[in-house]
């Protein structure tokens, strides 16, 4: 437990000078820990966990296996991306697995926020066990985890309530044959992206929004089925792209689509049209602790709404979530 608590004399990381400082001494430090043993990391794509894969990449090169976990809860057209950036630019000793169908069938008929949270974090570490046992030879699991998800976690254990378990942080079986190695853990977000710049990552990967552990699992809301989740995957994606297209994209921290397990009546062509509302949420924030809402121009609502609306098959509506946090969580879930 001391190792996670954040030691007040640790200086906010805020220049590359204290980026590279901090990158020299995480690599002496997983090069102790580590020795000549390798490395499986959970790359999901996301920058904390991509800022990980680039500090192991310089601290132990080929030592260190990523596995790219294809959930099925992907973002659209994130899987290959991963593949793209990390399998072929970065020349990264890279293993793909597509466990759709697996995470799917686990969690048809779920509903509970927590439960879900639950089953994917399990599942993901079996799955990591499972290609560790296959690799041969591997000794440690490395993890994105940042500052926030340990403080949530820490305050949940001494409330007795629980906000939310992170996918980081929680769900890990005690019987679990790694150790684990989290050379991010003690930093906040922002402090994760100037460290990632510092080690040469691409501006749009480091500055990239964040993506949740259990990704679009905790977007579609209730129980997660094809149909719905296919929906809000298209939705979302339309949603980045108007984003992309006016100016947005660097600017506002996080923005995402959430879609409930509600359907309300419409109407196309003259005929009845039941369908799910989607909903947008657009935050900003320095550290996901607290975060405000973004004030979209109406004029943009209007086009994304339409086009989510027409292009997207099962979507009647589109809601605007202007909750802040908190007291909403920035996901629903
Ligand atoms: P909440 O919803 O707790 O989210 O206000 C704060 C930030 O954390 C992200 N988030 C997660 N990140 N694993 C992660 O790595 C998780 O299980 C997880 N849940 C939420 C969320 O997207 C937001 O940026």
């Amino acid at each position: 437990m001391e190792n996670n608590v954040r030691p007040e004399s640790m200086a906010r990381i805020t220049t590359p000078e204290l980026a590279e400082a901090f990158i020299e001494e995480q690599i002496k430090e997983i090069r102790e820990q580590v020795g000549d043993k390798k490395v499986l990391l959970a790359l999901s794509g996301g920058v904390d966990s991509s800022v990980v894969a680039a500090l192991l990449i310089k601290a132990i090169g080929k030592q260190l296996v990523c596995v790219h976990v294809n959930h099925g809860l992907m973002r659209k057209g994130e899987s290959e991306q991963v593949i793209e950036v990390f399998g072929n630019a970065l020349d990264a000793n890279l293993v793909y697995i597509d466990a759709t169908d697996r995470f799917l069938d686990l969690l048809a008929g779920v509903s509970d926020p927590e439960q879900k949270r639950k089953i994917i974090g399990a599942e993901f570490i079996k799955v990591f066990d499972e290609e560790a046992a296959k690799l041969d030879g591997i000794s440690f699991l490395a993890q994105g985890t940042i500052y926030p998800d340990i403080l949530e976690s820490i305050k949940a254990a001494e409330s007795g309530k629980p906000v939310k378990s992170h996918h980081n942080v929680g769900g890990l079986p005690e019987d679990m044959a790694m150790e684990l190695v989290e050379p991010v853990k003690l930093l906040f977000k922002d402090e994760v992206r100037v460290v990632g710049e510092a080690l040469g990552l691409p501006h749009g990967m480091v500055y990239r929004q964040p993506f949740p552990g259990p990704g679009l699992g905790v977007r579609c809301l209730g129980a997660i089925t094809r149909d719905r989740l296919h929906a809000l995957r298209e939705a979302d994606a339309i949603l980045r792209e108007e984003f992309a297209n006016n100016g947005l994209e660097g600017k506002v921290w996080q923005y995402f689509i959430a879609v409930p397990d509600i359907k309300s009546v419409g109407v196309k062509d003259g005929v009845r049209y039941e369908g799910w509302p989607a909903i947008i949420r657009a935050i900003n924030t320095t550290d996901a602790m607290t975060a405000t809402i973004e004030e979209i121009p109406y004029s943009l609502l209007h086009h994304i709404t339409h086009r989510i609306t027409h292009e997207v098959e099962g979507i009647n509506r589109v809601l605007m979530d202007l909750t802040p946090k908190p007291i909403g969580t920035i996901e629903w879930e």
